[in-house]
Protein backbone atom coordinates (compact mmCIF):
# COMPACT_ATOMS: atom_id res chain seq x y z
CA UNK A 1 0.00 0.00 0.00
CA UNK A 2 2.84 2.63 0.54
CA UNK A 3 5.10 1.29 -1.89
CA UNK A 4 1.63 2.89 -4.64
CA UNK A 5 2.54 6.21 -3.38
CA UNK A 6 5.92 6.14 -4.63
CA UNK A 7 6.62 9.60 -4.72
CA UNK A 8 5.92 9.94 -0.65
CA UNK A 9 9.23 8.34 -0.29
CA UNK A 10 11.49 9.50 -2.85
CA UNK A 11 14.26 11.00 -3.89
CA UNK A 12 13.89 12.86 -7.43
CA UNK A 13 16.80 14.27 -8.94
CA UNK A 14 16.14 17.09 -11.86
CA UNK A 15 18.48 17.28 -15.28
CA UNK A 16 18.42 18.85 -18.66
CA UNK A 17 18.97 16.64 -21.40
CA UNK A 18 20.88 19.62 -23.47
CA UNK A 19 23.42 19.47 -20.69
CA UNK A 20 24.00 15.69 -19.08
CA UNK A 21 25.46 13.75 -21.71
CA UNK A 22 25.78 14.29 -25.56
CA UNK A 23 26.37 11.33 -27.45
CA UNK A 24 27.16 12.17 -30.78
CA UNK A 25 29.40 14.62 -30.31
CA UNK A 26 27.59 17.78 -31.87
CA UNK A 27 27.86 19.85 -28.26
CA UNK A 28 24.25 19.27 -27.13
CA UNK A 29 23.20 16.91 -25.10
CA UNK A 30 21.02 14.13 -25.77
CA UNK A 31 18.87 10.99 -24.80
CA UNK A 32 21.20 8.41 -26.02
CA UNK A 33 23.97 9.86 -24.00
CA UNK A 34 21.56 10.52 -20.93
CA UNK A 35 20.38 7.02 -21.33
CA UNK A 36 23.98 5.94 -21.42
CA UNK A 37 24.42 7.72 -17.95
CA UNK A 38 21.21 5.41 -16.33
CA UNK A 39 23.49 3.35 -14.45
CA UNK A 40 25.46 6.81 -12.70
CA UNK A 41 21.45 7.61 -11.84
CA UNK A 42 20.58 4.24 -10.42
CA UNK A 43 23.77 4.03 -8.51
CA UNK A 44 23.51 7.03 -6.80
CA UNK A 45 20.21 5.82 -5.91
CA UNK A 46 17.49 8.17 -6.95
CA UNK A 47 14.09 6.75 -7.72
CA UNK A 48 12.68 9.40 -9.65
CA UNK A 49 14.33 11.77 -12.52
CA UNK A 50 12.70 15.20 -13.39
CA UNK A 51 13.38 16.08 -16.82
CA UNK A 52 12.99 19.91 -17.81
CA UNK A 53 11.48 20.78 -21.20
CA UNK A 54 12.71 18.56 -24.33
CA UNK A 55 10.44 19.47 -26.79
CA UNK A 56 11.13 21.54 -30.22
CA UNK A 57 11.72 25.11 -29.19
CA UNK A 58 13.51 27.72 -30.14
CA UNK A 59 15.10 27.75 -26.69
CA UNK A 60 15.26 31.08 -25.98
CA UNK A 61 14.34 30.80 -22.17
CA UNK A 62 16.06 27.05 -22.09
CA UNK A 63 13.15 25.07 -23.85
CA UNK A 64 10.62 26.24 -21.37
CA UNK A 65 9.08 28.10 -24.94
CA UNK A 66 7.89 25.14 -26.51
CA UNK A 67 6.62 25.19 -30.09
CA UNK A 68 5.43 21.80 -30.51
CA UNK A 69 4.08 19.66 -27.13
CA UNK A 70 4.23 16.56 -28.90
CA UNK A 71 7.58 15.67 -29.97
CA UNK A 72 11.08 15.72 -28.93
CA UNK A 73 13.60 18.40 -30.17
CA UNK A 74 16.12 17.12 -32.70
CA UNK A 75 18.94 18.40 -31.29
CA UNK A 76 18.39 15.95 -28.47
CA UNK A 77 17.36 12.85 -30.43
CA UNK A 78 13.79 11.23 -31.80
CA UNK A 79 10.51 9.88 -29.86
CA UNK A 80 11.69 6.62 -30.14
CA UNK A 81 15.51 7.55 -28.06
CA UNK A 82 12.98 9.04 -25.99
CA UNK A 83 10.91 5.80 -25.62
CA UNK A 84 14.19 4.30 -25.01
CA UNK A 85 15.14 6.11 -22.60
CA UNK A 86 12.21 5.63 -20.51
CA UNK A 87 12.21 1.74 -21.06
CA UNK A 88 15.62 2.09 -19.74
CA UNK A 89 14.50 3.97 -16.56
CA UNK A 90 11.95 1.48 -15.87
CA UNK A 91 14.29 -1.53 -16.19
CA UNK A 92 15.90 0.24 -13.12
CA UNK A 93 13.04 0.92 -11.52
CA UNK A 94 13.45 4.62 -12.03
CA UNK A 95 10.38 6.89 -12.26
CA UNK A 96 10.65 9.98 -15.00
CA UNK A 97 8.52 12.82 -14.63
CA UNK A 98 8.40 15.66 -16.92
CA UNK A 99 7.85 19.41 -17.28
CA UNK A 100 4.68 20.53 -18.07
CA UNK A 101 4.91 23.47 -19.40
CA UNK A 102 1.35 24.95 -20.67
CA UNK A 103 0.88 28.30 -18.93
CA UNK A 104 2.38 30.00 -22.60
CA UNK A 105 3.77 28.47 -25.76
CA UNK A 106 6.79 29.86 -27.54
CA UNK A 107 5.41 32.66 -30.08
CA UNK A 108 6.88 30.25 -32.93
CA UNK A 109 4.55 27.37 -32.24
CA UNK A 110 1.77 27.03 -35.08
CA UNK A 111 -0.93 28.04 -32.58
CA UNK A 112 -0.08 31.41 -32.05
CA UNK A 113 1.43 32.02 -35.82
CA UNK A 114 -2.36 31.14 -36.93
CA UNK A 115 -3.74 33.30 -34.22
CA UNK A 116 -2.05 36.44 -35.17
CA UNK A 117 -2.33 35.48 -38.87
CA UNK A 118 -5.70 35.39 -38.68
CA UNK A 119 -8.42 37.35 -36.50
CA UNK A 120 -10.93 34.04 -37.38
CA UNK A 121 -8.68 31.40 -36.88
CA UNK A 122 -9.93 28.77 -33.95
CA UNK A 123 -6.32 29.74 -32.79
CA UNK A 124 -6.93 33.40 -31.56
CA UNK A 125 -8.75 32.66 -29.06
CA UNK A 126 -6.17 30.46 -27.60
CA UNK A 127 -4.34 33.09 -26.43
CA UNK A 128 -5.48 36.46 -24.66
CA UNK A 129 -5.69 39.52 -26.74
CA UNK A 130 -6.53 43.17 -26.60
CA UNK A 131 -7.42 45.75 -28.48
CA UNK A 132 -5.89 48.67 -26.96
CA UNK A 133 -3.04 48.70 -24.73
CA UNK A 134 -3.79 47.82 -21.29
CA UNK A 135 -3.96 49.97 -18.37
CA UNK A 136 -1.58 48.03 -16.38
CA UNK A 137 0.87 46.47 -19.21
CA UNK A 138 3.85 47.75 -17.17
CA UNK A 139 2.92 45.11 -13.98
CA UNK A 140 3.17 41.90 -13.25
CA UNK A 141 6.30 41.02 -14.80
CA UNK A 142 8.14 37.61 -13.59
CA UNK A 143 11.64 38.64 -14.79
CA UNK A 144 11.85 42.51 -13.67
CA UNK A 145 14.72 44.81 -15.12
CA UNK A 146 14.78 42.43 -18.01
CA UNK A 147 10.92 41.98 -19.04
CA UNK A 148 9.08 45.28 -20.03
CA UNK A 149 5.83 44.53 -19.91
CA UNK A 150 3.48 41.74 -19.59
CA UNK A 151 1.62 43.17 -22.86
CA UNK A 152 2.74 43.16 -26.44
CA UNK A 153 1.76 44.79 -29.35
CA UNK A 154 1.47 42.48 -31.96
CA UNK A 155 2.19 44.18 -35.83
CA UNK A 156 0.44 41.17 -37.60
CA UNK A 157 -2.68 40.53 -35.35
CA UNK A 158 -3.05 44.34 -34.84
CA UNK A 159 -3.55 43.56 -30.82
CA UNK A 160 -1.81 43.37 -28.21
CA UNK A 161 -1.34 40.20 -26.38
CA UNK A 162 -0.34 38.88 -22.96
CA UNK A 163 2.79 37.31 -21.83
CA UNK A 164 3.38 36.98 -17.90
CA UNK A 165 6.89 35.96 -19.29
CA UNK A 166 9.42 37.05 -21.94
CA UNK A 167 7.60 38.36 -24.69
CA UNK A 168 8.43 35.51 -26.92
CA UNK A 169 5.96 33.30 -24.22
CA UNK A 170 2.22 34.32 -25.18
CA UNK A 171 0.04 33.00 -22.40
CA UNK A 172 -2.54 30.31 -23.25
CA UNK A 173 -5.79 31.42 -22.59
CA UNK A 174 -6.40 28.73 -20.34
CA UNK A 175 -10.07 29.06 -19.69
CA UNK A 176 -10.71 28.23 -23.31
CA UNK A 177 -12.48 24.88 -23.05
CA UNK A 178 -10.40 23.82 -26.23
CA UNK A 179 -7.22 24.58 -24.66
CA UNK A 180 -7.84 22.85 -21.33
CA UNK A 181 -8.52 20.04 -23.86
CA UNK A 182 -5.38 20.15 -25.11
CA UNK A 183 -3.74 20.21 -22.03
CA UNK A 184 -5.24 16.63 -21.15
CA UNK A 185 -4.43 15.88 -24.45
CA UNK A 186 -0.58 16.64 -23.81
CA UNK A 187 -0.14 14.93 -20.42
CA UNK A 188 -2.23 11.77 -21.71
CA UNK A 189 0.47 11.24 -24.52
CA UNK A 190 3.42 11.33 -22.51
CA UNK A 191 1.77 9.43 -19.74
CA UNK A 192 1.21 6.66 -22.90
CA UNK A 193 5.02 7.05 -23.61
CA UNK A 194 5.82 5.76 -20.04
CA UNK A 195 6.56 8.88 -17.56
CA UNK A 196 4.99 8.64 -13.99
CA UNK A 197 3.45 12.18 -14.16
CA UNK A 198 4.32 15.85 -14.48
CA UNK A 199 6.11 18.87 -12.99
CA UNK A 200 3.78 21.73 -13.61
CA UNK A 201 5.41 25.35 -14.23
CA UNK A 202 3.77 28.19 -12.84
CA UNK A 203 0.43 26.75 -11.79
CA UNK A 204 -1.00 29.68 -10.12
CA UNK A 205 -0.60 31.37 -13.37
CA UNK A 206 -2.06 28.64 -15.32
CA UNK A 207 -4.74 28.59 -13.54
CA UNK A 208 -5.65 32.53 -13.23
CA UNK A 209 -7.87 34.28 -14.53
CA UNK A 210 -6.28 36.65 -17.62
CA UNK A 211 -7.51 39.37 -19.73
CA UNK A 212 -7.32 42.85 -20.29
CA UNK A 213 -9.50 43.86 -17.94
CA UNK A 214 -7.99 41.84 -15.39
CA UNK A 215 -6.77 44.12 -12.70
CA UNK A 216 -6.02 41.09 -9.29
CA UNK A 217 -5.98 37.62 -11.19
CA UNK A 218 -8.12 35.03 -9.59
CA UNK A 219 -7.06 31.24 -9.40
CA UNK A 220 -9.57 28.68 -10.90
CA UNK A 221 -8.83 25.87 -8.89
CA UNK A 222 -11.33 23.60 -10.00
CA UNK A 223 -8.61 23.18 -12.87
CA UNK A 224 -6.48 21.32 -10.61
CA UNK A 225 -9.12 18.93 -10.13
CA UNK A 226 -10.09 18.45 -13.49
CA UNK A 227 -6.10 17.86 -14.42
CA UNK A 228 -5.51 15.36 -11.42
CA UNK A 229 -8.98 13.00 -12.52
CA UNK A 230 -7.55 12.64 -15.60
CA UNK A 231 -4.42 11.22 -14.76
CA UNK A 232 -5.38 8.92 -12.21
CA UNK A 233 -8.09 8.07 -15.12
CA UNK A 234 -5.61 7.37 -17.50
CA UNK A 235 -2.87 6.03 -15.25
CA UNK A 236 -3.51 5.52 -11.74
CA UNK A 237 0.22 5.79 -10.52
CA UNK A 238 0.64 9.25 -12.02
CA UNK A 239 1.15 12.73 -9.95
CA UNK A 240 1.89 16.78 -10.50
CA UNK A 241 3.91 18.26 -8.72
CA UNK A 242 3.56 21.68 -8.91
CA UNK A 243 5.99 24.92 -9.15
CA UNK A 244 3.49 27.22 -7.24
CA UNK A 245 5.66 30.01 -4.86
CA UNK A 246 2.52 30.81 -2.92
CA UNK A 247 1.87 31.88 0.68
CA UNK A 248 0.89 29.01 3.38
CA UNK A 249 -2.24 30.03 3.55
CA UNK A 250 -2.98 28.83 -0.04
CA UNK A 251 -1.34 25.66 -0.03
CA UNK A 252 -4.52 23.78 0.78
CA UNK A 253 -6.37 25.32 -2.33
CA UNK A 254 -3.32 23.10 -4.50
CA UNK A 255 -3.21 20.38 -2.36
CA UNK A 256 -6.93 20.21 -2.67
CA UNK A 257 -8.74 20.29 1.39
CA UNK A 258 -9.13 16.08 0.48
CA UNK A 259 -6.39 15.81 -1.67
CA UNK A 260 -8.76 15.88 -4.27
CA UNK A 261 -5.72 18.36 -6.58
CA UNK A 262 -1.98 18.64 -6.86
CA UNK A 263 -0.13 15.49 -5.04
CA UNK A 264 2.67 17.84 -4.86
CA UNK A 265 4.31 21.11 -4.69
CA UNK A 266 7.54 22.45 -4.25
CA UNK A 267 8.02 24.28 -0.54
CA UNK A 268 9.31 27.28 -1.67
CA UNK A 269 8.29 28.94 1.84
CA UNK A 270 10.54 26.63 3.84
CA UNK A 271 13.54 26.90 0.79
CA UNK A 272 13.98 30.73 1.49
CA UNK A 273 13.39 29.98 5.32
CA UNK A 274 16.03 27.46 4.90
CA UNK A 275 18.58 29.95 3.26
CA UNK A 276 18.20 32.45 5.93
CA UNK A 277 18.64 29.19 8.69
CA UNK A 278 22.34 27.99 6.39
CA UNK A 279 23.12 32.21 6.60
CA UNK A 280 22.38 33.43 9.93
CA UNK A 281 22.81 30.02 11.73
CA UNK A 282 18.94 31.15 13.23
CA UNK A 283 16.37 28.15 13.18
CA UNK A 284 13.72 30.10 14.33
CA UNK A 285 12.26 31.54 11.39
CA UNK A 286 12.58 28.12 9.49
CA UNK A 287 11.14 26.60 12.65
CA UNK A 288 8.29 28.76 11.94
CA UNK A 289 8.21 27.91 8.14
CA UNK A 290 7.78 23.98 8.73
CA UNK A 291 4.61 24.88 10.98
CA UNK A 292 2.89 27.01 8.62
CA UNK A 293 3.39 24.62 5.76
CA UNK A 294 2.47 21.29 8.20
CA UNK A 295 -0.99 21.14 7.40
CA UNK A 296 -1.94 19.11 3.78
CA UNK A 297 -3.52 15.83 3.06
CA UNK A 298 -2.27 12.51 4.06
CA UNK A 299 -1.56 11.49 0.45
CA UNK A 300 -0.35 15.05 -0.62
CA UNK A 301 3.77 15.84 -0.50
CA UNK A 302 6.35 18.60 -0.22
CA UNK A 303 8.97 18.61 -3.00
CA UNK A 304 11.94 19.87 -1.00
CA UNK A 305 15.04 21.28 -2.31
CA UNK A 306 18.02 23.51 -1.85
CA UNK A 307 18.67 25.16 -5.31
CA UNK A 308 17.30 24.70 -8.12
CA UNK A 309 17.31 25.77 -12.00
CA UNK A 310 16.17 28.94 -11.61
CA UNK A 311 17.31 32.15 -9.26
CA UNK A 312 16.65 31.38 -5.14
CA UNK A 313 14.17 34.09 -5.14
CA UNK A 314 14.10 35.57 -1.29
CA UNK A 315 10.77 37.20 -1.42
CA UNK A 316 8.91 35.82 1.24
CA UNK A 317 11.27 37.01 4.07
CA UNK A 318 11.91 40.13 6.07
CA UNK A 319 14.09 43.06 4.64
CA UNK A 320 16.71 42.31 7.52
CA UNK A 321 16.39 38.38 6.77
CA UNK A 322 17.39 39.17 3.02
CA UNK A 323 19.86 41.37 3.81
CA UNK A 324 21.94 38.65 5.48
CA UNK A 325 21.28 36.38 3.06
CA UNK A 326 22.25 38.44 0.17
CA UNK A 327 25.29 39.41 2.27
CA UNK A 328 26.45 35.87 2.70
CA UNK A 329 25.46 34.19 -0.16
CA UNK A 330 25.12 36.61 -3.10
CA UNK A 331 27.14 39.46 -1.75
CA UNK A 332 27.84 40.92 -5.87
CA UNK A 333 25.58 42.68 -8.01
CA UNK A 334 26.39 39.93 -10.60
CA UNK A 335 25.34 37.35 -8.61
CA UNK A 336 22.15 38.80 -7.99
CA UNK A 337 18.92 38.63 -10.50
CA UNK A 338 15.29 40.26 -10.96
CA UNK A 339 15.80 42.56 -7.85
CA UNK A 340 14.38 39.27 -5.46
CA UNK A 341 17.28 36.23 -5.61
CA UNK A 342 20.83 34.91 -6.08
CA UNK A 343 21.51 32.92 -9.37
CA UNK A 344 24.90 31.26 -8.01
CA UNK A 345 24.64 27.18 -7.35
CA UNK A 346 24.88 26.08 -3.73
CA UNK A 347 28.64 24.87 -3.59
CA UNK A 348 30.22 28.80 -4.35
CA UNK A 349 27.45 29.54 -1.98
CA UNK A 350 28.54 27.92 0.99
CA UNK A 351 32.01 28.78 -0.05
CA UNK A 352 32.86 24.66 -1.53
CA UNK A 353 33.03 23.88 1.89
CA UNK A 354 31.89 20.18 2.23
CA UNK A 355 30.74 20.30 5.71
CA UNK A 356 28.05 22.97 5.06
CA UNK A 357 27.21 21.50 1.89
CA UNK A 358 26.39 17.80 3.71
CA UNK A 359 24.47 19.96 6.58
CA UNK A 360 22.65 21.93 4.38
CA UNK A 361 21.60 18.50 2.29
CA UNK A 362 21.63 16.83 5.54
CA UNK A 363 18.64 18.82 6.56
CA UNK A 364 17.21 19.28 3.39
CA UNK A 365 16.97 15.22 3.35
CA UNK A 366 15.57 15.43 6.69
CA UNK A 367 12.57 18.10 6.68
CA UNK A 368 9.25 17.07 6.02
CA UNK A 369 8.52 16.26 2.09
CA UNK A 370 10.66 14.42 -0.47
CA UNK A 371 13.99 15.88 -1.61
CA UNK A 372 14.74 16.70 -5.26
CA UNK A 373 18.15 17.02 -6.06
CA UNK A 374 20.01 19.71 -8.79
CA UNK A 375 22.49 17.52 -11.20
CA UNK A 376 25.67 18.19 -10.98
CA UNK A 377 25.00 19.53 -7.16
CA UNK A 378 25.67 15.45 -5.77
CA UNK A 379 29.68 16.50 -6.99
CA UNK A 380 29.41 20.14 -5.65
CA UNK A 381 29.46 21.60 -9.22
CA UNK A 382 29.59 25.59 -9.41
CA UNK A 383 28.84 28.31 -11.56
CA UNK A 384 29.67 30.85 -14.55
CA UNK A 385 28.51 34.33 -13.89
CA UNK A 386 29.35 35.22 -17.09
CA UNK A 387 26.41 33.21 -19.07
CA UNK A 388 23.48 35.43 -18.62
CA UNK A 389 20.71 35.20 -15.81
CA UNK A 390 20.07 31.69 -15.16
CA UNK A 391 22.16 30.23 -17.47
CA UNK A 392 24.90 30.97 -14.66
CA UNK A 393 23.69 27.44 -12.99
CA UNK A 394 22.74 25.70 -16.24
CA UNK A 395 26.20 24.75 -17.25
CA UNK A 396 26.69 21.09 -18.74
CA UNK A 397 27.34 18.17 -16.21
CA UNK A 398 31.06 17.74 -16.06
CA UNK A 399 32.19 13.61 -15.66
CA UNK A 400 36.16 13.65 -16.12
CA UNK A 401 39.34 15.28 -16.79
CA UNK A 402 38.63 14.29 -20.41
CA UNK A 403 38.36 17.85 -22.76
CA UNK A 404 34.89 19.72 -22.00
CA UNK A 405 34.50 17.54 -18.67
CA UNK A 406 33.83 14.59 -20.90
CA UNK A 407 30.47 16.07 -21.53
CA UNK A 408 30.85 16.05 -25.18
CA UNK A 409 33.81 15.26 -27.98
CA UNK A 410 32.86 18.54 -29.31
CA UNK A 411 35.50 21.51 -29.40
CA UNK A 412 32.56 23.75 -28.99
CA UNK A 413 29.66 22.84 -26.36
CA UNK A 414 26.48 25.05 -27.19
CA UNK A 415 26.65 25.58 -23.42
CA UNK A 416 29.98 25.94 -22.19
CA UNK A 417 31.72 23.75 -19.88
CA UNK A 418 33.16 25.55 -16.05
CA UNK A 419 36.96 24.35 -17.01
CA UNK A 420 38.74 27.17 -14.89
CA UNK A 421 38.79 28.01 -11.77
CA UNK A 422 38.11 25.93 -8.53
CA UNK A 423 34.97 24.49 -9.43
CA UNK A 424 36.54 24.05 -13.65
CA UNK A 425 36.21 20.15 -14.53
CA UNK A 426 39.59 19.27 -13.66
CA UNK A 427 39.03 19.69 -10.12
CA UNK A 428 35.29 19.14 -9.61
CA UNK A 429 34.13 15.73 -11.63
CA UNK A 430 32.82 12.44 -11.33
CA UNK A 431 35.27 10.34 -12.59
CA UNK A 432 37.37 11.75 -9.63
CA UNK A 433 34.83 11.60 -6.89
CA UNK A 434 34.10 8.01 -7.75
CA UNK A 435 37.59 7.13 -6.27
CA UNK A 436 37.66 9.03 -3.51
CA UNK A 437 35.65 7.79 -0.64
CA UNK A 438 35.40 10.80 1.37
CA UNK A 439 34.18 12.73 -1.96
CA UNK A 440 30.75 14.59 -2.06
CA UNK A 441 29.42 12.08 -4.79
CA UNK A 442 29.90 8.89 -2.48
CA UNK A 443 28.48 11.45 0.85
CA UNK A 444 25.39 11.51 -1.16
CA UNK A 445 24.89 7.94 -2.10
CA UNK A 446 25.24 6.82 0.99
CA UNK A 447 23.13 10.17 2.42
CA UNK A 448 19.87 8.99 -0.05
CA UNK A 449 20.33 5.38 0.67
CA UNK A 450 19.85 6.19 4.12
CA UNK A 451 17.41 8.26 3.49
CA UNK A 452 15.15 6.10 1.61
CA UNK A 453 15.55 3.84 4.93
CA UNK A 454 13.84 6.19 6.79
CA UNK A 455 10.27 6.54 5.67
CA UNK A 456 9.09 8.29 8.74
CA UNK A 457 10.65 11.41 7.15
CA UNK A 458 8.10 11.08 4.02
CA UNK A 459 4.78 9.13 6.14
CA UNK A 460 5.03 10.69 9.96
CA UNK A 461 4.10 13.37 11.61
CA UNK A 462 6.86 15.67 12.51
CA UNK A 463 7.61 17.81 15.86
CA UNK A 464 10.39 20.56 16.27
CA UNK A 465 12.09 20.04 19.75
CA UNK A 466 13.34 22.59 22.05
CA UNK A 467 17.04 22.63 21.67
CA UNK A 468 17.29 25.94 23.49
CA UNK A 469 19.24 27.18 21.16
CA UNK A 470 18.99 28.94 17.72
CA UNK A 471 21.68 27.48 15.75
CA UNK A 472 20.69 24.05 16.37
CA UNK A 473 17.15 22.42 15.07
CA UNK A 474 15.82 19.21 16.17
CA UNK A 475 13.07 17.33 14.76
CA UNK A 476 11.67 13.95 15.54
CA UNK A 477 9.38 12.10 13.44
CA UNK A 478 7.11 9.53 14.71
CA UNK A 479 4.98 6.93 12.32
CA UNK A 480 3.48 3.03 13.14
CA UNK A 481 5.35 3.28 16.16
CA UNK A 482 8.43 4.00 15.03
CA UNK A 483 10.59 7.34 15.63
CA UNK A 484 13.59 9.02 14.46
CA UNK A 485 15.36 12.11 15.39
CA UNK A 486 17.70 14.38 13.65
CA UNK A 487 19.98 17.27 15.25
CA UNK A 488 21.71 20.33 12.50
CA UNK A 489 24.04 22.47 14.38
CA UNK A 490 23.74 25.84 11.58
CA UNK A 491 26.54 27.10 13.20
CA UNK A 492 30.40 27.11 12.41
CA UNK A 493 31.02 27.02 16.32
CA UNK A 494 30.55 23.15 17.92
CA UNK A 495 27.46 23.17 20.24
CA UNK A 496 26.94 21.05 23.56
CA UNK A 497 22.28 20.67 23.36
CA UNK A 498 20.65 19.45 25.82
CA UNK A 499 17.31 18.25 24.51
CA UNK A 500 13.84 15.78 26.19
CA UNK A 501 12.68 13.18 23.32
CA UNK A 502 9.51 13.83 24.05
CA UNK A 503 7.98 10.33 23.96
CA UNK A 504 6.40 8.80 26.90
CA UNK A 505 8.25 7.04 30.01
CA UNK A 506 11.76 5.71 28.93
CA UNK A 507 11.01 5.19 25.10
CA UNK A 508 13.34 8.00 23.83
CA UNK A 509 16.14 6.76 26.31
CA UNK A 510 18.49 5.42 23.81
CA UNK A 511 19.48 7.27 20.70
CA UNK A 512 20.55 4.72 17.90
CA UNK A 513 23.47 6.87 15.63
CA UNK A 514 22.68 5.86 11.94
CA UNK A 515 25.51 6.96 10.43
CA UNK A 516 28.37 6.74 12.88
CA UNK A 517 29.16 5.61 16.36
CA UNK A 518 27.30 8.18 18.73
CA UNK A 519 24.96 6.51 19.58
CA UNK A 520 23.48 8.90 22.94
CA UNK A 521 21.96 7.55 26.25
CA UNK A 522 19.67 9.88 28.36
CA UNK A 523 20.56 10.43 31.86
CA UNK A 524 16.99 11.28 34.00
CA UNK A 525 15.42 11.66 30.61
CA UNK A 526 17.39 14.12 29.28
CA UNK A 527 20.38 13.35 26.35
CA UNK A 528 23.59 15.55 26.11
CA UNK A 529 25.12 15.69 22.93
CA UNK A 530 28.97 17.73 21.84
CA UNK A 531 28.04 18.32 18.18
CA UNK A 532 30.56 19.94 15.75
CA UNK A 533 30.51 23.06 13.91
CA UNK A 534 28.08 22.09 11.11
CA UNK A 535 27.37 18.64 12.40
CA UNK A 536 24.39 16.46 12.41
CA UNK A 537 23.03 13.21 13.78
CA UNK A 538 20.38 10.78 12.06
CA UNK A 539 19.35 8.93 15.24
CA UNK A 540 16.62 5.80 15.47
CA UNK A 541 14.38 6.57 18.80
CA UNK A 542 15.15 3.45 21.04
CA UNK A 543 17.75 1.40 21.41
CA UNK A 544 17.25 -3.12 20.90
CA UNK A 545 16.08 -2.92 24.37
CA UNK A 546 13.14 -0.52 23.76
CA UNK A 547 12.25 -2.55 20.43
CA UNK A 548 12.42 -5.96 22.30
CA UNK A 549 10.19 -4.87 25.58
CA UNK A 550 8.20 -2.94 22.78
CA UNK A 551 7.32 -6.67 20.72
CA UNK A 552 6.34 -8.06 23.93
CA UNK A 553 3.95 -5.29 24.62
CA UNK A 554 2.18 -4.93 21.63
CA UNK A 555 3.16 -8.11 19.76
CA UNK A 556 3.18 -11.29 21.70
CA UNK A 557 0.77 -10.68 23.91
CA UNK A 558 2.99 -11.49 26.53
CA UNK A 559 2.71 -8.87 28.61
CA UNK A 560 2.48 -9.13 32.41
CA UNK A 561 -1.28 -8.50 32.47
C1 LIG B 1 10.48 27.99 -14.81
C2 LIG B 1 11.44 28.95 -15.44
C3 LIG B 1 10.85 29.46 -16.74
C4 LIG B 1 9.44 30.00 -16.52
C5 LIG B 1 8.73 30.20 -17.80
C6 LIG B 1 9.30 28.83 -14.57
O1 LIG B 1 8.73 29.13 -13.47
O2 LIG B 1 10.97 27.39 -13.66
O3 LIG B 1 12.68 28.38 -15.65
O4 LIG B 1 11.63 30.50 -17.24
O5 LIG B 1 8.66 29.13 -15.76
O6 LIG B 1 8.29 28.99 -18.33
CA1 LIG C 1 24.24 15.58 -29.12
Amino acid sequence: MIDDLWYKNGVIYCLSVATYMDANGDGIGDFKGLTRRLDYLHGLGVTAIWLMPFQPSPYRDDGYDISDYYGVDPRYGTLGDFVEFTHGCKQRGMRVIIDLVVNHTSDQHPWFKQARADPNSPYRDWYVWSDKKPAHADQGMVFPGVQKSTWTHDKQAKAWYFHRFYEFQPDLNTANPYVQEEILKIMGFWIQLGVSGFRMDAVPFVIATKGPKVKKPVEQFDMLRTFREFLQWRKGDSIILAEANVRPEDDLHYFGDDGERMQMMFNFHVNQHLFYALAAADTGPLAKALAATKPRPATAQWGLFLRNHDELDLGRLTKAQQRIVFEKFGPDKTMQLYDRGIRRRLAPMLGGDQRRLELAYSLMMTLPGTPVIRYGDEIAMGDNLALPERRCARTPMQWSTEPHGGFTKSDKPEIPVIDHGAYGFEHVNVAQQRRDPDSMLNWTERIIRMRKEVPEIGWGDFKVIAARDPAVLILRYDWRNNSVLFVHNLDEQPREVSFAVGLPDDAGDTLIDLLGPNHSHASRGRHKLLIEGYGYRWFRVGGLDYLLRRTEVDGGGRSKA
